[in-house]
């Protein structure tokens, strides 16, 4: 059989790995907690749950890839109120299916691999969507890595003019998977100011903007300049729905009608009963003030045992559900999380998510906060 050579080349995708690292750990007997995957186990709000169910009609038919007109005024005024940005729901923004969709296909929709901007630049350690979508549209990737001494951001400097020229796409994520570091606006400021100058585009993947514990993150939608920054932003992280597939873009107008254009064809229209489900969790911020309590109460027990053992918390890791912490002893972070697994504890090893990445490991505050403890008991023994 033959697959796409992009396909091919492809490593297997890291967490692969470590399902499989778990699985034979559950099978010899080692009771495990779990901090290796983002997904969240808090359960979803009890509204949100009813207005899926409201939304389910004796018959559904294909739901238009535009996605519903009240949902696309929930998400407007939730921009308006969160950042305080107006977009018009008609023209500036569009329903997807979850963000990693859209965040795949987004190189398809934009990028012209055989004109003269044919890169896209991608951040690592980070979610390996942005590259991998990248990859399929034929694009060139130039990955900048994220180091703790700039805050984990881009060094926007070690590009020269003729890189910025044929950039087609520059992606960020801040809140940032795996860092938990979180961008200052006059960060996107001088990126969307270069965005004007070179002519690409700002993709801002900002699914963990919710997750913050001191004060509410900027988005890239609220820079002086918006004509090239695309945001996309999701309720997976924010409103625990990861299964419900839910997310929006918000970008300039020709970039949402060009979305318009391409995903009919790709068939990533998002159904109806869960767009009904998604204006209620958007209408709500209480149920994601509880949801910030909880990780706030985990985070504080976790990181309190790692701490306790002599293990460093990041600098500037303050926001998302992760914990980026750094491996004493020059261990690398691979052995590091094999060594943790034998005693139950799952953590992701930095370096499965980018080179940079080597010297610390992830910590997903997923389990429940029972689990929590039980994990702090048995690191503070092993540690
Ligand atoms: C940085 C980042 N962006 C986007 C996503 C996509 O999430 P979803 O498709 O559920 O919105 C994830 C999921 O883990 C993520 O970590």
């Amino acid at each position: 059989m033959h697959v796409s050579p992009i396909l091919a080349a492809q490593s297997t995708y890291p967490f692969v790995r470590l399902e499989r690292a778990k699985r034979e750990a559950v099978e010899v007997g080692i009771e495990i907690v779990d901090f290796g995957q983002g997904d969240p186990r808090e359960p979803t709000d009890p509204a949100i749950r009813q207005a899926l169910v409201d939304g389910l009609r004796e018959r559904m038919g294909y739901p238009k890839a535009e996605g519903l007109p009240e949902l696309r005024v929930a998400i407007a005024r939730w921009l308006e109120r969160r950042y305080g940005v107006r977009v018009d729901p008609d023209r500036e923004v569009i329903p997807t299916l979850g963000s990693k969709e859209a965040i795949f296909s987004f190189a398809q929709v934009v990028l012209d691999a055989d004109g003269t901007k044919d890169a896209v630049v991608v951040t690592e350690p980070g979610y390996p969507v942005q590259e991998r979508g990248a990859l399929f549209a034929r694009a060139h990737v130039w990955k900048l890595p994220l180091r703790e001494e700039r805050g984990f951001l881009p060094d926007l400097d070690a590009l020269d003019d003729e890189a910025w020229s044929r950039i087609a796409i520059f992606w960020v994520n801040y809140p940032n998977n795996p860092t938990g570091a979180v961008a200052p606006l006059v960060f996107y400021e001088r990126l969307a100011a270069l965005a004007a100058e070179h002519d690409f585009l700002v993709a801002s993947d900002e699914a963990y903007s919710e997750l913050w514990f001191d004060e509410p993150p900027s988005s890239a939608l609220q820079v002086a300049d918006r004509d090239r920054v695309v945001v996309f932003n999701s309720l997976s992280k924010r409103s625990s729905m990861t299964g419900y597939r839910s997310g929006f873009v918000a970008g300039p107008a020709e970039v949402i009608s060009a979305l318009k254009e391409f995903r009919p064809t790709v068939g990533t229209a998002p159904q109806e009963f869960v767009q009904r489900a998604a204006i209620a969790a958007w209408n709500d911020e209480a149920h994601v003030g509880r949801a910030r309590e909880a990780y706030r109460r985990k985070r504080e027990i976790v990181l309190g045992a790692f701490e306790r053992r002599g293990w460093r918390l990041a600098e500037g890791s303050r926001a998302t559900m992760y914990l980026w912490l750094e491996v004493p002893g020059g261990e690398s972070s691979e052995a590091c999380a094999e060594r943790l697994l034998r005693h139950g504890v799952v953590v992701a090893p930095g370096a499965y998510l980018g080179e940079a990445g080597e010297g610390y490991v992830r910590v997903a505050l997923v389990p429940t906060e029972e689990e929590c403890l039980r994990a702090a008991a048995i690191l503070e023994e092993v540690l």
